[in-house]
Parts: C-alpha cells; sequence; structure tokens
C-alpha cells in the first residue's frame, strides 16, 4: 500500500544499499538496462563505474550532491533520485530511477516533489534534468511534472558514439511572487 511508502534523503547506510542494488542494472532483460544502457550501447563497464557504491558516496561528500530514496516500510529501497548542485540557482536532477516493480505508482513523482520541496527552500530557482531524446517514458513523466523542453543538444557520449539529449527546466519560483 502506498502508506507504507516514504522518501527522504539517504543516509550513508541507505546509499550503500542502494550501490548495491543498483546491480540490477547488471540485469539485461530490465526495463532500466534497456532504456538507459542497452539503447544508447554504453558499455557495461562505464555503467558499473557510474553506478558504484564509491561513484555515488563520492557525489555525496562533495555536498552538492543529494540522494533521495523511495522505501517501502523504511528498508526496500524502491527508487531513488539524485540532484546536483549547479550554482545557487540552478540545481540538476542527475538521475530518477523507480525499478520496475514498482512504476506508475507515483513514485517517480514523490521522489521529484519532494527534492524539489527541498531546493525551494534553498532558494533554488530552476530544476534542470537532460533526457536521451529516445528516452520517452522519462519523457513522458519530465513532461507531466510540468519540465518545459528548453534545448537539444548533440553529444559526444563518453563511450564514442554520438546521442542527442533533450535539457528540460523547471521554473520553482514562488507563485505568489507571479
Ligand atoms: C521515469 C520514471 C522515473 C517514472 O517513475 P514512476 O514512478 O513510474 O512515475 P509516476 O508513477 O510518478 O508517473 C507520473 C506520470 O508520468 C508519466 N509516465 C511515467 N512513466 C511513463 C511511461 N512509462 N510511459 C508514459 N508515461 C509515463 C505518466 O503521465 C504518469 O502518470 P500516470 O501514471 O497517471 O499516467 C521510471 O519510469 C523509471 O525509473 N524509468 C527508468 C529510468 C529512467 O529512465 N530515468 C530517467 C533518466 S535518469
Amino acid at each position: 500500500m502506498m502508506e507504507s511508502i516514504s522518501v527522504s534523503k539517504a543516509t550513508v547506510h541507505g546509499i550503500r544499499t542502494l550501490s548495491k542494488k543498483l546491480e540490477l542494472l547488471e540485469d539485461k532483460n530490465s526495463q532500466i538496462y534497456q532504456e538507459n544502457v542497452a539503447k544508447f550501447g554504453i558499455p557495461e563497464e562505464y555503467v558499473r563505474k557510474a553506478f558504484s557504491e564509491e561513484a555515488v558516496l563520492e557525489a555525496t561528500k562533495s555536498g552538492k550532491s543529494t540522494i533521495y530514496l523511495a522505501l517501502e516500510n523504511r528498508c526496500k529501497i524502491l527508487g531513488f533520485a539524485q540532484t546536483i548542485q549547479r550554482d545557487h540557482l540552478t540545481t540538476e536532477l542527475d538521475r530518477i530511477v523507480v525499478f520496475p516493480s514498482h512504476t506508475r505508482m507515483g513514485i517517480g513523482t514523490r521522489l521529484l516533489t519532494k527534492a524539489v520541496n527541498d531546493e525551494k527552500k534553498k532558494g533554488t530557482k530552476t530544476i534542470i534534468v537532460n533526457a536521451g531524446k529516445k528516452e520517452t517514458h522519462a519523457r513522458r513523466f519530465y513532461e507531466k511534472n510540468e519540465f518545459k523542453p528548453t534545448k537539444e543538444t548533440e553529444m559526444d557520449a563518453p563511450w564514442g558514439s554520438k546521442i542527442v539529449l533533450v535539457t528540460y527546466q523547471l521554473q520553482i519560483e514562488d507563485k505568489k511572487h507571479n
């Protein structure tokens, strides 16, 4: 039931548990693998590095990055989001993932809402996120949550080929001042 699902900032223990769970990315049949790895031809080695415990802890140690976890009964990780502060007005949503067994239940939206509310309190005005042009699920999710596409960039991916990224922005200016 949704009542038992909570969303909060991750503790170091939570981050360790998360990085273990991310071994899921090595399941080649999972939707996460298909959408984020197979489609772009990202080498597995790169994926393992990007999602390793070390990489995640390093990002949070810098103080510019926050990880949020969606937990069932305070222990089972159903999804996570990571934000990285770019400057005092802008924060990037670096990634948001809900594990395939629990998608379309509003968990992605709850993770996003928690992150956006924290950013609003800090005085952030803009949240940016990049999505692969072909990542239709992710793009619909951002559009449903009021992100607006602002530009398209062709990128040399770190693994050699080219991909097109769509940059989305969410303005979180306080409504009462508009
Ligand atoms: C994108 C993702 C985070 C969405 O999480 P979620 O918990 O399923 O999202 P929600 O249930 O809050 O969905 C909110 C709305 O977004 C849209 N949406 C979400 N998933 C969608 C999909 N697969 N197809 C079409 N629309 C979708 C819908 O409008 C949905 O509302 P609805 O269910 O009432 O129609 C999740 O599908 C995921 O982890 N995907 C793989 C990883 C990924 O691509 N991450 C983004 C890049 S890092």
